[in-house]
């Protein structure tokens, strides 16, 4: 991929944030996940050109099914000297399918990334429940079950073998909620330093937002621009599209940015790591332009407050098991575990 937009080269500026742990993590890192519209090549293409143009972390998991591509462009762009090892972010994440494998699953990655060590891995979700990738939305997998707390814990036991055998600098969760978060909690010898979580404008999650910054959890915000493109089996009709909402239009006319850009700062300021999706030259580099320049107004953060519509997009309903009454109950919305 070409760039003909040198000029908004931003290096090694982007600011990062220090975990529980002392590691700091950039700040935006770029989104991986090409969904039923980007190929391997495409999105290693957008690795390529990110990197060249000031993305120092980059958020990969094995379920993306283009690890190995985009370990080429790293290695490749250490090679040519654009970047040192040290200086990148790399993320990867153990699938459903694996959580009785992690250390295999991990070295998997490690190998298709052509690294030596992860800056972070994640559960990628807390259920060992999976499905074919690209199924539609009402496939399910007979051998789903709800969460299991001793289950997860033999996977965090492993997760946190990874940062004894120095495979791993960090180890973290996603799409938790606060009653599986207490638990881990409580029996982890490794805590979590960061949650991976659905967060744009009209899904803010306050509360599990408020309770991970309470417990030195780093929340790192995906979809921060309410996936626009996500697979149809994650749309339903009741959806809400954050860039139209008036609120977001109004701020991006005032500070001359995308409204995708704005939901981008919004996160940033509000204290989140954001990993925004494209492969769009343009775009990946205005997404890491829009965290610097003018801030969006403290007024205008109460406003964007303000049209939370707790619309959750990634609902995981392929996640579900039989007799779940439905995607609710993976979120533990009466603030216990459904089972
Ligand atoms: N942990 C998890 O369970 C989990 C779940 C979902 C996602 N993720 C991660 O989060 C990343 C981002 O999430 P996502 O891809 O669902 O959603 P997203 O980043 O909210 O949206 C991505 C889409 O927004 C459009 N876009 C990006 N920048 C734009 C801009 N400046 N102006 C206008 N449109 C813009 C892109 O369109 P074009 O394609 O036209 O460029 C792209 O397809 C994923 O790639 C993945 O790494 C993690």
């Amino acid at each position: 991929m070409e760039s003909d937009i040198e000029n908004n080269r931003i290096g090694e500026d982007i600011p990062r944030i220090a975990l529980s742990n002392g590691e700091k993590i950039p700040v935006v890192g770029l989104g991986t996940f090409g969904s039923d519209n980007y190929n391997a090549n495409q999105i290693a293409g957008a690795v390529d050109f990110a990197v060249r143009n000031g993305y120092r972390h980059i958020d990969c998991a094995s379920v993306y099914m283009n690890e190995s591509e985009i370990g080429n462009t790293i290695s490749e762009l250490i090679i040519e000297g654009v970047v040192n090892r040290q200086d990148l972010w790399i993320t990867s994440k153990v699938w459903n399918d694996a959580h009785d494998k992690v250390i295999e699953s991990c070295k998997k990655s490690l190998k298709d990334l052509q690294l030596d060590y992860l800056d972070l891995y994640l559960v990628h979700w807390p259920f060992p429940n999976y499905h074919a990738p690209g199924c539609d939305g009402d496939a399910r997998n007979p051998d789903s079950r709800p969460y299991n707390h001793d289950a997860y814990m033999e996977t965090w036991r492993q997760m946190e073998q990874l940062v004894e055998m120095g495979l791993v600098k960090s180890i973290g969760t996603s799409n938790m909620t606060i009653p599986k978060m207490e638990l881990l909690l409580k029996d982890a010898k490794i805590k979590p330093v960061v949650n991976e979580m659905e967060i744009h404008p009209h899904f803010q999650q306050p509360e599990l937002f408020n309770y991970l910054v309470g417990k030195n959890i780093q929340p790192i915000g995906y979809s921060p621009i309410g996936s626009p493109k996500r697979p149809e089996r994650d749309r339903t009709e009741d959806d809400t599209v954050d860039i139209e909402d008036p609120v977001i239009v109004k701020i991006a006319e005032r500070l001359k940015l995308h409204p995708a850009e704005v939901c981008i700062k919004w996160g940033v300021q509000r204290g989140e790591v954001v990993i925004p999706f494209s492969v769009s030259p343009v775009k990946i580099v205005n997404n890491l332009k829009a965290v610097s320049g003018e801030p969006i107004s403290s007024e205008e953060m109460k406003q964007i407050a303000g049209i939370d519509k707790n619309c959750r997009l990634i609902k995981g309903q392929v996640f579900l098991w039989e007799g779940a009454k439905g995607w609710e109950d993976l979120w533990d919305l009466d603030g216990k575990i459904t089972n």
